[in-house]
């Protein structure tokens, strides 16, 4: 794929969504490009959702400034359940609400093939299905999970048409199916069932039906996010909100010092390298999107050599480099 796409408009009506629009898009994800499409609540940004490049593409092309986790969308029930591990209340959410406007924020199955990226590093997942007709048809023809934020620049609203796409992501993705307006207009609610059943973002799912099935506890924070607007990330204090390595994370670090395992970036050898517990590249030819990929694999890597310290190169804050400096700056933070 290439760095500047053209950006291809294929128009696919709502009803009766033709294989062909959807073959080709899953054919253009299964390349590692970015698709965007119409689902019941808003225009998603879609890409492979087991492809750390493809996400990290993702990331870049809404200009997000941090990697906030992304709903990994499929097909159906039975899809979703080899991501993430459903407790009984999920299982009624689900089998109530699927296709549809509902997130289910779960745990991460061990084997899950969702990228480490797509989730931010953490040991939870948001599934969905969505009940769109073209949306449906790209998801059957890809065969795997999608992830797909709004297809929206960050700080931006949802789209809710074709141009609204158009407008913000021209240029920077491969192709827009355009099914006109979506009928919802608001993003799906999100409900995590972790512990007991919590509701992290109102949307196009009222309250009140999930509650007709199961009890809501109340939210850790009293205000939500306006669910229109990028995009703080939503999990509220009770819920890990980022990435916590084990071992301390010393950033910057020009040179290894005794017993730590190394995170380098780019082709610059680190002094005292050849020492090191264990050491990981993020981007041997000093690629911010390759780097962004391997962020969360590399840690959770270096995490498990038992070092008691990494110690990372400096990374640049251009492009990618700012998202990928926030979540370093996080893990590195002292914790209570
Ligand atoms: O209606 C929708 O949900 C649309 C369509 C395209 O499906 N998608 C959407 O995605 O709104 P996005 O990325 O704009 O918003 C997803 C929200 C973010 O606020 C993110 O922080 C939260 O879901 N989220 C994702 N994974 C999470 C997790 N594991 N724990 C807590 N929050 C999570
Ligand atoms: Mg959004």
């Amino acid at each position: 794929m290439t760095a500047q796409p053209a950006t291809q408009v294929l128009e696919a009506s709502a009803g009766a969504p033709p294989a062909a629009v959807a073959e080709h898009a899953a054919r253009i994800l299964a390349a590692g490009g970015l698709v965007a499409f119409p689902t019941e609540t808003v225009y998603g940004l879609g890409a492979d959702a087991t492809s750390g490049a493809a996400v990290a593409r993702l990331y870049d092309a809404k200009g997000r400034p941090a990697f906030n986790p992304l709903i990994a969308h499929v097909a159906d029930a039975a899809a979703a359940r080899a991501l993430a591990r459903f407790d009984h209340a999920a299982e009624r959410l689900a089998a109530a609400f699927w296709p549809g406007p509902l997130t289910l924020v779960l745990p991460r199955l061990a084997h899950c093939p969702v990228a480490e990226l797509a989730t931010a590093g953490l040991d939870t997942i948001a599934v969905r299905v969505p009940s769109h007709a073209i949306a449906r048809a790209i998801l059957v023809a890809f065969g795997r999970p999608v992830v797909a934020p709004s297809a929206n620049r960050s700080g931006h609203v949802s789209p809710t048409t074709a141009q609204h796409v158009l407008a913000d992501l021209r240029g920077r993705i491969e192709l827009i199916v355009d099914g006109g307006g979506t009928p919802m207009g608001l993003e799906s609610t999100i409900i995590a069932c972790l512990e007991a059943p919590v509701l992290l973002r109102p949307g196009a799912l009222a309250r009140a039906q999930i509650e007709r099935l199961v009890r809501l506890a109340e939210a850790p924070r009293a205000a939500a996010p306006p669910s229109d607007i990028e995009e703080l990330p939503i999990a509220p204090g009770a819920l890990a909100s980022h990435y916590a390595p084990r071992a301390r994370l010393r950033l910057n670090a020009q040179r290894v010092e005794q017993g730590e395992a190394l995170l380098a970036f780019a082709a610059v050898p680190a002094e005292g390298a050849a020492h090191a517990a264990a050491v990981l590249n993020l981007s041997q030819r000093g690629d911010l999107i390759e780097a962004a990929a391997n962020l969360f694999s590399h840690l959770r890597a270096l995490d498990a050599s038992g070092a008691p310290t990494i110690a990372v190169m400096p990374v640049p804050r251009t492009g990618l480099g700012e998202a990928i400096n926030d979540r370093l700056e996080r893990a590195a933070a002292p914790r209570a």
